[in-house]
């Protein structure tokens, strides 16, 4: 039996035993009566129960009261201003304790929703922590969504504040938050009720009487807060994540499972020891910022790089080898479209000549499919180990992978290699039996999940129940289906619902229908998405325009762009729409929108059987012939 089937093993046949375990690295104010809460089964299990704990403890003070106070606890790189900025565990708590005191100020208790919109910054980092430390429960929202976006999260979360900065940077640009932030208000009002400012040098933001307050004149002048300890199952955040309709997903984290799974995966999954320096490049708005740029980096008393910039560009597609050697980065953690944007552009890696990479020692990547091309090619030019892995929002952390600090297993390019331990992974059919090894079914997670995945959905538990638990009765549906080989690799292919993946980014194809089906001209609509080299997918939009309508097609396509770049975010990536005239259905009336991807990825398509026209198919193959699909490479 190899390292891994033992502890896998054993997390399957002992859970309580063995999160019990993992449970003395953190710190509790008051210890479990139950490492697994089962009343609420089948549906709902908790992990921790009667035990206390705070995460911002966990995070910061701990380190500090442990002697580490003068260790760095964050590096801020931002090549897009040009500048670079520390902080030490000691500075880290003299921030966070600043910053929670601010709260108490601006009237946030225990409890109370605040929103975090804030870019790749410090203070963003420092705004999530001062939440933790006092109970209250952050959303932070992705600097890429719209001010509809924005506020439909300050609703659904019921937020009484907002942490933010005066502007994001994006490549020449600069993006004013105070209009989306107003915007959105105007939308969601009489809800929040005082925001902090963080004024950044490209941009100024007029504080408003009564409702505004400067960051840094508010640090200054605030007491600093003690951190108060909560229970291990109250909220500690909501991050929404698409779903299949326009109206997103309040992902639930817990405070004492998510402290207990992601302290546990920095050596088990990623074989990192405190004080190394940890790097996942990616955005506080995402899962994987919460989870691998700030929280499990600082829970392990590691150093974590927070990275304003993209991986070309800024200046060029060395900048990620920059990084690594300047500030000794361990491990790596991106998402694949980041390494295809670097080959493209540099694709024999010239820019890696000279850097000192010796420090470096694994690459992981994750969030989207990781195609073998791109793995190999990482590989060859960085001669460590390069880990596919796989996990979601609604996971928090890894439920596959190759764990190398229980086992390095052999890579299989394509596979992110074998269920985590606590994840009891399987392929299964309608029946809910296990399909045999090779074969496509849906991806699942016998219940109970380890501790740290979603307990619910944010003042929605009969959504998440109807969302993940009902298809499959025991077990969580992921959404992804694929395969398990002889050798447990699982083999993530396709999803079965509505979400596309671009660029690393989860979006959901629903929403951008009800966006264009709101367009005055547009009788229906489809969204689909499209292979493409370097994002993985990008989305296309059909429309059927209402009879009558006789305006230039061009102009309706451009004004549907417009609307979804305004309606949800430039993050959408909707550049592409042609009009057709029908859209190919089922005999029920459902579109076939896996046959319009596989028109426009140049597949051969055959008619399904439940097919209404399938001339209809051929029309559509025309159409999109003529606006350049399939696209090459
Ligand atoms: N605030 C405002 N706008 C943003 C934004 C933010 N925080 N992040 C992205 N955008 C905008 C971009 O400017 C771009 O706008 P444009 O249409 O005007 O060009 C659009 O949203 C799409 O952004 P992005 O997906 O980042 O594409 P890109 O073409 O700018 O860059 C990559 C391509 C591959 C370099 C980029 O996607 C990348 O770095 N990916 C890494 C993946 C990643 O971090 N994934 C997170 C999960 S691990
Ligand atoms: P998100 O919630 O944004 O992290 O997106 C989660 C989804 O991204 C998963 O359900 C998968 O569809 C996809 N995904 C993430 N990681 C991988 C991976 N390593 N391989 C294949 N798909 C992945």
């Amino acid at each position: 039996m190899g390292a891994l089937d033992a502890v896998y093993s054993r997390s399957m046949e002992d859970p309580e035993g063995f999160w019990a375990e993992a449970a003395e690295a953190i710190d509790w104010d008051r210890r479990w009566d139950a490492v697994i809460d089962r009343s609420g089964a089948p549906h709902v299990y908790r992990w921790f129960t009667g035990g206390r704990l705070n995460t911002c403890w966990n995070c910061v003070d701990r380190h500090v009261a442990a002697g580490r106070g003068e260790q760095l606890a964050l590096i801020h790189d931002s090549p897009i201003t040009g500048t670079q900025r520390t902080l030490t565990y000691a500075d880290l708590q003299d921030q966070v304790a600043r910053a929670a005191g601010l709260l108490k100020e601006m009237g946030v208790a225990t409890g109370d929703r605040v929103i975090i919109y804030m870019p790749m910054i410090p203070e963003a980092a420092v705004a999530m922590l001062a939440c933790a430390r006092l109970g209250a429960v952050h959303s932070v929202v992705f600097g890429g969504f719209a001010p509809n976006e924005l506020a439909t999260r300050i609703k659904d979360s019921g937020a009484v504040a907002i942490l933010t900065a005066s502007c994001g940077i994006e490549p020449g640009r600069v993006i004013q938050y105070q209009p989306i932030i107003e915007s959105a208000l105007e939308q969601a009002p009489d809800l929040v009720k005082s925001i902090a400012v963080l004024q950044r040098e490209q941009a100024a933001w007029s504080l408003r009487d009564g409702r505004d307050r400067d960051w840094v004149e508010g640090l200054a002048s605030a007491a600093p807060a003690d951190c108060v300890p909560v229970a291990a199952t109250d909220p500690l955040y909501v991050l929404y994540t698409s779903g299949t309709t326009g109206q997103p997903k309040g992902v639930v984290r817990d405070n004492g499972g998510h402290a207990v799974a992601l302290k546990w995966s920095m050596k088990a999954i990623y074989d990192i020891d405190p004080g190394e320096v940890f790097w996942a490049a990616s955005d506080v708005g995402w899962v994987v910022g919460h989870s691998y740029i700030v929280y499990a980096p600082l829970l392990h008393g590691c150093t974590t790089v927070m990275f304003e910039g993209k991986p070309v560009g800024t200046p060029d597609a060395g900048v990620f080898w920059r990084v690594i050697e300047e500030h000794g980065v361990v491990t790596l953690f991106t998402a694949p479209t980041a390494f295809r944007a670097i080959k493209k552009e540099d694709p024999k890696a010239a820019l890696l000549k000279g850097y000192d990479l010796s420090k470096f020692r694994a690459l992981y990547l994750a969030g989207e499919r990781c195609d073998p091309d791109t793995l190999h090619w990482a590989e060859e030019i960085l001669q460590v180990p390069v880990i596919d892995h796989w996990w979601q929002t609604e996971t928090g952390w890894p439920m596959a992978a190759n764990p190398l600090g229980i086992e390095k297993l052999p890579v299989k390019a394509g596979s992110p290699t074998r269920a985590v331990p606590g994840y009891d992974v399987q392929v299964l059919d309608d029946q809910l039996n296990e399909v045999p090894r090779g074969e496509m079914g849906a991806i699942c997670v016998k219940l109970p999940m380890p501790p740290g995945c979603l307990p619910t959905l944010w003042n929605a538990e009969q959504r998440f129940i109807d969302a993940y638990l009902s298809d499959y009765p025991g077990y969580y549906k992921t959404g992804d289906a694929g395969y398990m080989d002889e050798d447990g690799y699982i083999y993530v292919m396709s999803r079965t619902d509505d979400i596309i993946n671009v660029a690393g980014h989860r979006l959901s194809t629903g929403a951008m229908e009800e966006v264009l089906a709101s367009h005055p001209d547009v009788a229906e609509c489809a969204v689909v998405g499209v292979a493409d080299a370097m994002k993985g997918q990008l989305p296309l939009g059909l429309l059927v325009l209402k009879s009558g309508v006789d305006r230039p097609e061009a102009e309706i396509v451009a004004e549907v762009v417009r609307k979804v770049r305004e309606e949800i975010g430039p993050v959408a990536a909707f550049k592409n729409a042609v009009v057709v005239k029908r859209l190919p259905k089922t005999r029920s009336g459902k579109i076939l929108r896996r046959s319009i991807s596989g028109l426009a990825d140049g597949q051969q398509v055959a008619a399904p059987a439940t097919i209404d026209d399938p001339a209809i198919l051929d029309e559509i193959r025309d159409d999109l012939t003529e606006i350049g699909y399939p696209q090459r490479g």
